[in-house]
Formats: C-alpha cells, structure tokens, sequence
C-alpha cells in the first residue's frame, strides 16, 4: 500500500485520493462518505461525522447497523467455521437459512426448494437459468424500468437504464422487454394517474408480444420485480402481477418474482408480491436476506427445486455459513421485534410527511411507494426531473446536512432505512432534509 497524499488532509480527504488512485471508474458512488462505522441507523465518517442513514446500503440493513444478535450470530460462526465451501458438503447454516426464509413466504413457496448464493444479481442469473433449464424454453419477458443486476444473464433482462448495457447490448439475448406500468409517467401517454386507474395497455403488449414476437411456446419466464426498485420505485396497478400469474399459467411460462429488493420485509410484508393475489414459481432473493453480509439465492416451487439437475448452478462461496447465521439471526430480531408492522407504520408517516412538505415546497413532485420503501421526485420549475448535475448537489448538501439518501428513477430521492427506525429519527432526518431543499 502506497500513502503519498498530504497528511494535513482530512482523514477522508486523504482516502478519497487514496480510493481515486486504486479503484476502478466503474465503481460509481452516490455519496462522497468515507463510512466508518455504525449503530442502528446512524453511521460515522472516519472524521467522526454523524448521518442518519436513509439508505441503509440500499434497503439491505433490515435491522439497522451492527444489531448486537446480529453481531453476536457473526462472532460465535466466525470462531466455529468461516467456509468450508458448498460444493464440498453440507453445513446446518444453509439449511437453516432456507428453513428460515420458508418460514416467511406462503405456500407453495413454504413447501419449495431452494439455493443459496452471494448477491442479488446471481439470484436473477439461477432464476433465469432455472426457469430455461426446467421448461426447456429460451425467452424471458422483462420490463423496461426494471433493475435486475449486472452479471450478463441478469442485465439482458435489466431495463431501467441503457447506460448499464452500453457496449453490450449485442450479446443481452434471450429477453423481450415491454414497458412497466407506470402510471406516474405512462409509455403509453395516459399519465400522470394512480394505479387503481392505470390505462391497462400494458397487457396489449404483452398480448401483442406473445401473438408477433415470442410464440408462448419459447417463453420461459416472466421477470418481474413487484415494485421496480431502481427504476424509481414504482407501484405497479393492483392487478399486475395477477394478470402476469394468468399469462404465464396460460402459456406454461414460469413466473419469477424478483424480490432482491422489496423482499424481507421492506414493504411491510416478509415479500413485495404477498397481497398482489398471485404466488410466483421462483423468487430470487439478496440485499437484507444476509443482515448485512454477502447472500443471496432463490426458492422455488417443489417440482422445480427437486427436479433442477444437480450441478446446473452452484457457487463456491454461496450459502456461507457466516453470512447464513447472520441472515437467520437478522430474520429472528425481525419477529421479536414486530419489524414488518414498524415498516407499514414508519412508511406511512414518511410518506404522509413528504406529501404535506409537498404542499409548500415546489422542488418535490409526486410521493409514492410502500412500507419503508419510499420515493419523492425532485423537479425543476416547470415540473421535469432534475437534472442529474443539480440532484448530485442536493445529495450532497442533504448529506452535508447530515443524511444519507440516495437516488432512484430519473431524479428521486430513494428513502429505504432500516425497518426498525424509530418515528423521531425520520421526523430528525426529514428536518434537515427540508432545510436543504429550501436552500437550492
Ligand atoms: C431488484 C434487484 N434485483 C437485482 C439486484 C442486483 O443485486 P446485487 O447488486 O446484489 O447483485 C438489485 C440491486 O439493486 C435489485 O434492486
């Protein structure tokens, strides 16, 4: 390690120099902070700064930072067996961690068989090759807005930006895209509107799809996040999921709910599809599944998850028993400390907030999403998103200010906290986020 920067700079002065030296371009940063540590849902820069995380390492730390069962759960498996690695046998953490994530989700799924890898985006790669390996079926169906990760079989169903698949798009086969229902800001020009009276051509187009592009015989899957989490927190129309359930039950194609981020218990229920009145064939899962550690994985139905032929997907590290004690024990403090019902409470008081700063403050536009996962848009004058030169600034006067944010869709301000934030930690953090917007 090399340390030639001036030692009269700040401690994250001098790391920032450090990390510019070192670390790829390719790894873009929301905030210029130098995290630390943390307790709950405040982090500390290395200068000894304080912020109220909102960001929560984008919906993943479901129980704030460092939660001492948490920690402890950590500590106990780090001294017993760091990896001995899933290819070569069998460890009680991975089983238990899929017991565990059973235990949550309705049934057929609480009957299913699962598999545990590392992040989110290899969640979506299984998926998908689960679903083409088992219906021996190449297409998928996506949606355009749709954030699925970056691994190549995920990011041809990934829609929310092109800027994720410049330079790539030629070999992102394999996947169909049709628009999301957004009623906020419809592709088909009948937005601005709630979801309870969204348009409906989305279905068209799926229908249309089926008839000229994709015969229902080549389609494998339909890939859906419940709510689009990247592509700005979008609540679907009540009956999306539902229709999708009946497309794929009439064509034979599985549905795959991709609950990376709106699962565990972000929106007020253990999973963003429960209440949608459709169960999927396979969920892919990750962010807060390993209570702040490397995890992610699938579930899927019995007759998929029996059948899938051994060694069709696998993953040295996938399922490490660490990261596993972490995820049950975070799943275990989640129960004890009635944390789906503090996400339905807290949300609605956030959202009630940000809708009543609305009123006076021009710079917000439309509010929207569900449980503790929350969007309000930032707009110009004239009502159009900001543009991204002028919403990196308010990120950072906010952070400045002592909060953490980040962005989602065009120009949203993306608020998804740990599930156990307290009423007057949001009402503090709102504050100083009210402050800084007046100022711009
Ligand atoms: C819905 C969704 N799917 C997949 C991913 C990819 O997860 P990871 O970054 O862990 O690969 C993300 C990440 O933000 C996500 O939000």
């Amino acid at each position: 390690m090399t340390n030639d920067t001036p030692p009269s700079l700040s401690a994250a002065a001098q790391l920032l120099a450090r990390d510019k030296a070192a670390v790829s371009t390719a790894v873009g940063r929301y905030n210029e902070i130098v995290f630390a540590r943390g307790e709950g849902s405040y982090v500390y820069d290395v200068d000894g700064k304080r912020y109220v995380d909102l960001a929560a390492g984008i919906a993943t730390n479901a129980v704030g930072h460092c939660h001492p069962r948490v920690v402890e759960a950590i500590v106990d498996q780090a001294k017993t067996l760091l990896h001995a690695g899933t290819p070569v046998g069998y460890t009680g953490p991975y089983v238990e961690m899929l017991e565990a994530l059973k235990s949550t989700l309705p049934a057929p799924l609480s009957n299913g068989k699962g598999m545990l890898l590392n992040s989110g985006g290899e969640a979506v790669e299984a998926a998908l090759k689960m679903a083409r390996t088992m219906t021996k079926r190449p297409m998928v169906l996506a949606f355009t807005g749709s954030f699925h990760g970056r691994p190549q079989g995920a990011l041809a169903a990934t829609g929310s930006s092109s800027n994720y698949r410049k330079g790539m798009s030629a070999l992102l086969t394999g996947v169909t895209h049709v628009p999301y229902p957004d009623c906020g800001s419809c592709a088909f020009g009948h937005g601005p509107r709630a979801p309870e009276n969204c348009c409906g051509v989305w279905k068209n187009m799926i229908q249309m799809t089926l008839d000229k592009l994709v015969h229902p015989d080549d389609l494998a899957a339909i890939i859906v996040e419940p709510i689009a989490g990247e592509g700005g927190y979008i609540v679907p129309p009540p009956d999306f999921l539902k229709t999708l359930r009946e497309f794929c039950d009439k064509t034979g194609a599985l549905l795959i709910s991709d609950e990376v981020q709106t699962g565990l218990g972000r929106t007020g229920n253990w999973w963003g599809f429960e209440g949608s009145g459709a169960v999927p064939d396979i969920i892919a899962f990750g962010k807060a599944v390993g209570g702040g550690l490397p995890l992610g994985g699938i579930m899927a139905t019995k007759p998929l998850g029996e059948r899938w032929p051994s060694g069709s997907h696998g993953s040295t590290f996938g399922g490490n028993p660490v990261s596993c004690r972490a995820g049950v024990e975070t799943i275990r403090v989640m129960r004890d400390e009635n944390l789906l019902a503090n996400a339905t409470a807290m949300g609605a008081h956030l959202v009630a907030r940000l809708e009543a700063e609305r009123a006076t403050q021009p710079m917000i536009g439309a509010v929207r999403g569900k449980g503790l996962m929350v969007a309000a848009d930032l707009v110009t004058p004239e009502g159009k998103p900001l543009d991204p030169k002028a919403f990196k600034k308010v990120l950072a006067d906010i952070a400045a200010n002592g909060v953490i944010l980040t962005k989602c869709g065009a120009a949203s301000l993306r608020f998804a906290p740990a599930l156990n934030i307290t009423r007057e930690l949001i009402d503090d953090a709102l504050g100083q986020v009210f402050d800084v917007l007046a100022e711009q």
